[in-house]
């Protein structure tokens, strides 16, 4: 009974094109298969990818889906299918709709996982909300927690002038943050013409913390139905959304400790003072020059404050030392590099910046410590703090010397490139500061380079 249901669910009376609609819109390649290991419909994928998942009817497993992507969702709504082809409540409308809320649901839940950026994650929300309703305009706006603002962080397509009262967009816009339930108006009306307009709040545990609002520019007459979606959309995005600014707030916080920990280290040695601070400037500056994403700037920033941080474990007769180290007290130093690593190892989500701080006196010529890592072998990130570093220890005063000039420091640099550095974040470097009368400090204080 329950095989043939299965078989039943890809014959075209019951539905098989609609399942052809749902694969070619998930663009995906799917097998599925019965109990006993027969293919029932689509390619054989059963040796190309090895992770089914199970078409259940209850518990029990009656078939199983192997595709290259969206498995669980294919075989969730495979399952519905199934059940619903049981009880011969199949509607062809149904299946879609559930289609949507499944196929929804999971992508939601990827991005729970994913989702690190407010403004990546409103663009995700509001591509959903457009995929499934008709829109020809969406946006979705957050209030400012102090200001309590509203502002539009993620939008698509033509926009109803929304400060325009007679649009009486504002008004539905503060009357859902209020009541905190969705409004739809499928009579809005500007300039003789009339347009359908939908509004949700995200709702978080305990607060409102803004709206999603999509509109048509000609009546459409959105259904019970949409509602439906778009409110599950809300209330799942809200999630999402807030899980990301958490994050965002949690990193802000740990930068800032970062920050506040590498200055106290600083503080041991007063001929370093602001170091740290300016090597992550300049380091800054040349990624940005160098067109690293926000990804790889974040991992450069973080890595830039804390690339000395093993110099905690250097004692204070060696770091402070004025007159020339012998070999133990240089290994010492040098030690500071694996030590760093070591410390920040310990710490949850910072495995991308330990290469930074290892390598940071790696040279490209293979030269340098403590591995002896030559050319793009360095991580990125160690090759830009090697320059910065580099530039900021000649220019800075120090017990066994005085601070060199920008000029004569600029020189060294542009020596070291293809030998100690990496001529291609030299030349970044150059490009950025290389100018007769520029001062980088300067124009670091200024603001001028820094990202
Ligand atoms: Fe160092």
């Amino acid at each position: 009974m329950k095989a043939q249901a299965l078989k039943k669910i890809f014959s075209p009376r019951h539905g098989v094109e609609a399942i052809e609609k749902i694969i070619a819109d998930l663009n995906i390649s799917i097998g599925v298969y019965d109990q006993d290991g027969r293919l029932m419909w689509g390619e054989d994928l059963k040796d190309t990818y090895p992770s089914p998942a199970p078409i259940k009817d209850d518990d029990k497993t009656v078939g199983l889906v192997y595709s290259n992507k969206h498995v669980e969702a294919v075989a969730t709504l495979l399952s519905y299918l199934l059940r619903s082809e049981i009880e011969k409540k199949y509607l062809a409308q149904d299946l879609l709709e559930k289609y949507k809320e499944i196929n929804l649901l999971y992508k939601i839940a990827e991005n729970i996982n994913a989702a690190v950026d407010v403004k990546e994650t409103a663009h995700f929300i509001i591509g959903e909300a457009i995929n499934f309703i008709k829109t020809t305009h969406a946006s979705l706006m957050l209030l400012d927690e102090e200001s309590h603002e509203l502002s539009v962080v993620a939008s698509y397509g033509l926009k109803p002038d929304i400060s325009d009262q007679s649009l009486n967009i504002n008004k539905i816009i503060q009357t859902v943050l209020q009541k905190g339930s969705p409004q739809v108006v499928n009579d809005v009306v500007h300039n003789e013409h009339r347009f359908s307009f939908m509004c949700a709040p995200l709702k978080t545990r305990d607060k409102t913390v803004g709206v999603i609002n999509i509109s048509h520019e000609n009546k459409v007459h959105y259904t019970a139905e949409d509602l439906k979606f778009f409110t599950t959309l809300a209330s799942q995005g809200a999630m999402v959304i807030e899980n990301a600014r958490l994050y965002s707030q949690l990193r802000n916080t740990f930068l800032a400790t970062a920050e506040v920990l590498a200055g106290t280290i600083e503080k041991r040695d007063p001929y370093t003072g602001g170091h740290t601070k300016r090597v992550m400037d300049y380091a800054l500056a040349i990624g940005k020059g160098l067109h690293l994403n926000e990804e790889e700037m974040t991992r450069l920033r973080l890595a830039a404050i804390l690339h000395d941080i093993g110099k905690i474990g250097v004692r204070d007769r060696i770091l402070l030392k004025q007159a020339e180290l012998d070999q133990e007290e240089i290994k010492n130093i040098k030690a500071h590099t694996i030590l760093g690593e070591d410390i920040l190892k310990s710490i949850d989500h910072l495995d991308d910046i330990l290469p930074g701080v290892r390598h940071h006196h790696e040279r490209f010529d293979g030269m340098g410590y403590p591995d002896g890592l030559a050319g793009e072998n360095i991580d990125i990130a160690a090759r830009i703090i090697a320059v910065a570093d580099a530039y900021d220890a000649m220019t800075t005063d120090r017990p066994y010397r005085e601070a060199l000039s920008h000029n004569r420091a600029i020189k060294e640099i542009k020596k070291g490139g293809g030998t100690q550095f990496d001529p291609a974040v030299v030349d970044v470097f150059l490009k950025i500061f290389d100018t007769a009368e520029h001062n980088v400090k300067e124009s670091v204080v200024n603001g001028d380079c820094a990202s």
